[in-house]
């Protein structure tokens, strides 16, 4: 191990039994001090899923951009293994940047950033390249350098994304070409030597100045085209966070141009999701996991010495309108302890109160919308967060009010055509993700509630609502 690992591994011994875990959550994957940011390197490696996550070991800050470690047998249960990238080299010396994992015959391949000033730090002395670093066991890294350097007269180049299709590597660049975003492919025989390919897509005016950590793959007959766009604007109910992360739907073959079918959309329409990256589980199935976080958002939990976590994995598939669909993987369910069923059918201008105390949960709610005409209802958790509908907007909304924290307001989703509205909510001890109708929606936000704080209320205002099922399961840490 190199001395600046050494370090770096040092520092999250030191500090990771001083953090406050009252925010700390039970089953998502956080560090275990320090800060995280985006999930790198997503991969299934001799018998473990790998997440691997931009880290900072010293303080829950954004700052030299290490690679965070963990690994798991099902996606849920995950071991904290050493950190195996710290920004030491002539090309990654101001950090390493986001990118993605692949199994390259009997060893799991890294392609990152390195992110580098020649000079004072501006943008102009900023160069972007792509690196390598490879391993045998998956958990300690030989670091093989720069593969591909930074195009002419580009600054802003980063997060690869490789796989394997035909008989070659390609590989996805996000970069910000005269202030405008765009997506460039590569490809190469052996990892090693990229090739230019072209451009997979770009942004028009309203697309934003930069697409990060994009991301390519099939899905059912479809080609998905994920990115994180910075530079766009709110318009209406629609990209309300700083920025956003989302997809197109289209069509590619090896050669030729990329065609969507679609405009964006967002993949997640809460407080936080960020940086989404996508991985094949030895089963098939693509799965997606994102930052929990937001860009400038406050993060109170920096207090308690970590910040920043990963949301659940889940699973993507195609609606019949070629939307992407997301629904958290089946493993979780092995978290679920012994049922709680909540004997309540129907409220009317009430508040039910059917936890004393919830920390880490998973819910699963069916409202019938046609039998239910209350001004508002839904599930409230303390004083500060719920997950209701607003019948005079037709919406569905998750709203956090921590002014304390500043953190306050509401994001929302249009409410399902048919008549049932039913949601699967999880709870952990500073998130709440909710997935509707079986993964139409997802909408995922942090929520800070005090300790004595976690009552959860099922409630109606002005007016009835008639609910099919009201069940939750405590999950297992
Ligand atoms: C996205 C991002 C990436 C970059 C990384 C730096 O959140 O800005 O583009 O590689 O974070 O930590």
């Amino acid at each position: 191990m190199t001395s600046a690992l050494s370090l770096a591994n040092r520092a999250i011994q030191e500090k990771k039994d001083e953090i406050n875990p009252r925010w700390y959550p039970s089953y998502h994957l956080a560090p275990q001090a320090g800060w995280m940011n985006d999930p790198n390197g997503l991969s299934w490696f001799d018998g473990y899923y790998h997440a691997f996550y931009q880290h900072n070991p010293y303080t829950p800050v954004w700052g030299p951009m290490h690679w965070g470690h963990a690994r798991s047998r099902d996606m849920v249960n995950w071991e904290h293994l050493p950190i195996v990238l710290a920004p030491e080299g002539a090309e990654d010396k101001d950090g390493c940047y986001s990118g993605s994992a692949v199994v390259d015959g009997d060893r799991l391949a890294l392609i990152y950033t390195g992110h580098k000033f020649h000079g004072q730090p501006c943008d102009d002395n900023l160069f972007q390249v792509q690196c390598l670093a490879t391993s045998r066991d998956g958990v300690h890294f030989q670091r093989d350098g720069m593969v591909l350097d930074t195009p002419q007269g580009v600054h802003h180049f980063r997060d690869p994304k490789v796989w394997r299709e035909g008989d070659q590597w390609f590989m996805v660049v996000g970069a910000r070409v005269d202030d405008i975003g765009e997506v460039q492919l590569y490809r190469s025989a052996d990892l090693r030597q990229w090739e230019y390919a072209g451009v997979i897509a770009r942004a028009d005016a309203e697309m934003g100045y930069m697409w990060e950590c994009p991301d390519f793959f099939s899905l059912g007959d479809k080609r998905v085209l994920m990115f994180s766009p910075q530079g766009m604007t709110a318009k209406g109910y629609t990209n309300r966070n700083l920025f956003q992360s989302g997809y197109m739907t289209g069509q590619w073959q090896i050669g030729g141009e990329y065609c969507a079918l679609q405009p964006f959309q967002e993949m997640d329409y809460g407080h936080d999701f960020y940086a989404p990256q996508s991985f094949e589980t030895p089963d098939g199935r693509r799965v997606v996991i994102g930052w929990l976080a937001m860009w400038e958002s406050p993060m109170p939990e920096k207090a308690d010495g970590w910040a920043g976590m990963l949301s659940l994995p889940r699973e993507l598939s195609l609606s019949a309108e070629d939307k992407l669909r997301m629904t958290p993987v089946k493993e979780l369910e092995s978290l679920r302890k012994e049922p709680h069923l909540w004997s309540v059918s129907q409220l009317k201008d009430q508040a039910l109160v059917v936890e004393a105390h919830a920390e880490a949960m998973e819910i699963a709610l069916e409202w019938d919308l046609s039998q239910s005409r209350a001004e508002t209802f839904g599930l409230r958790l303390g004083r500060g967060a719920s997950v209701h509908v607003d019948s005079q907007s037709q919406r569905l909304v998750v709203e956090r009010d921590y002014p304390e924290h500043g953190l306050c307001g509401y994001r929302s989703v249009p409410l399902p055509a048919g008549n049932i509205l039913s949601l699967r909510i999880f709870l952990d001890r500073s998130s709440i993700e909710v997935f509707v109708n079986d993964g139409e929606y997802s909408l995922s936000s942090r929520i800070y509630p005090a300790q004595d704080d976690r009552q959860l209320t099922l409630f109606s205002q002005h007016g009835q609502a008639l609910i099919h099922k009201a069940q939750a399961w405590a999950m297992a840490d």
